[in-house]
């Protein structure tokens, strides 16, 4: 396994690339644990067919010269719409971990995520854009709260909650490859909370139900969030219209259509196909992110095409992080952001305004 190197190889030319470079950046373990999903891995391979399956138009003729990928997300200016989605323990790829990401991200803001390698005070303090907070919720309200006001107090102008994944359970890619989470890789966040009290399951219960998921947030302690922060807070992890409503009629800022990159629920529709009926709902002035399987400047069109405001990308920002550092992930948004100007250029669509779903091709 090779470190990171402190200039971008030869040979990259796309965030296709990286993920393939990134394979001698990263142990075997490691990058089955980063790239697998859940079971079948059917929602994670959802979200790239979904990508493929999908056309666009090429449109001619069009004036294109006063282009621009600008756009204002929750009153953030931002130069393009692709955002650094929340990836926990970057230290696993880099020794820099979420501070030279951080560095990084020059043009673009980054989420954060509660179970970062490094505290988010230090990630605040060297980011080069704007940054948002996920939230995981905590078992006991008061650690949940905290994290907040430590957000709020470090400059973070968004809370993302995640909402998909009470429960995590490692992938079988990850079982097989024998991967393990090391003593030295744990979330810094979370160092000074107090251990949880052990409670023993009653005879006949389930370690599911009444083991790990009575620890999972409800919908009451959404609304207790809200109702605790100034900072507007985004839902991440929806796929369901009716959530979605459920949500919008909460209050919440903004939606994230997301399966967890194929590492929650095995089985959902992708981010791409759900999009639609959230938007549907929304209306055209809602706020809509967009992740899993975005890689090109293409997918960004297309996500646009169907909806979403914005997009995040996951795992392309550890492929980038672990072959070459702050640079290679600056690097890798710039392959992207230059492949969303040339598709948006030769859809014929100069602006995001412009991206709608007449850009898609439909058959029949
Ligand atoms: C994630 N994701 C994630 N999401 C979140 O809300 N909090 C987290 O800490 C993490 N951690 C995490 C680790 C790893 C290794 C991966 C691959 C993903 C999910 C992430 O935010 C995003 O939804 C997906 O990664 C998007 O899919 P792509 O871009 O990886 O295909």
């Amino acid at each position: 396994m090779k470190p990171a190197l402190d200039r971008i190889p030869p040979g990259v030319h796309s965030l296709a690339d990286y993920a393939r470079i990134a394979a001698d950046h990263i142990d075997e373990a490691t990058l089955a644990h980063i790239e697998g999903g859940t079971g079948d891995e059917l929602s994670l391979d959802a979200n790239r067919d979904a990508f493929d399956s999908l056309r666009l138009y090429n449109r001619v003729l069009a004036d294109c010269t006063a282009g621009s990928t600008r756009l204002t997300l929750l009153g953030e200016a931002l130069d393009h719409p692709i955002l650094l989605a929340p990836v926990a323990l970057h230290r696993l790829v880099h020794p820099g971990g979420e501070i030279a990401t951080a560095r990084g991200a020059l043009d673009t803001l980054m989420v954060a995520s509660t179970l970062s390698s490094d505290p988010l005070e230090d990630i605040a303090r060297h980011a080069a854009g704007p940054l948002w907070f996920q939230l995981y919720f905590q078992p006991r309200r008061e650690d949940t709260l905290h994290l907040v006001r430590r957000a709020e107090a470090a400059g973070y102008t968004a809370i993302m909650a995640t909402l998909d994944a009470p429960l995590q359970t490692p992938g079988r890619r990850a079982l097989l490859a024998g991967f393990r989470l090391g003593v030295d890789h744990q979330p810094a966040n979370l160092a000074g909370q107090a251990p949880l009290p052990q409670v023993a399951l009653a005879p006949g219960s389930s370690m599911i139900f009444q083991g790990m998921m009575r620890e999972a947030p409800g919908w009451a302690d959404l609304e207790w969030l809200l109702g605790q922060t100034r900072l507007p807070v985004l839902a991440k992890g929806v796929t369901h219209p009716a959530d979605a409503r459920r949500l919008i009629d909460l209050g919440i800022a903004g939606i994230v259509v997301s399966n967890h990159g194929g590492r929650a629920l095995d089985g959902t529709p992708s981010a791409l196909d759900a999009i639609g009926p959230i938007r549907a709902i929304a209306g055209p002035a809602y706020p809509l992110l967009l992740d899993g399987g975005v890689r090109s400047g293409a997918h960004v069109v297309k996500a646009l095409a169907r909806g979403a405001d914005a997009v995040m990308v996951g795992r392309p920002q550890r492929h980038a992080l672990a072959v070459a550092g702050s640079l290679g992930v600056a690097h890798m948004l710039r392959l992207l952001r230059e492949e969303l100007e040339i598709t948006m250029a030769l859809a014929g669509c100069p602006t995001m305004r412009d991206i709608t779903s007449d850009a898609l091709f439909k058959l029949g």
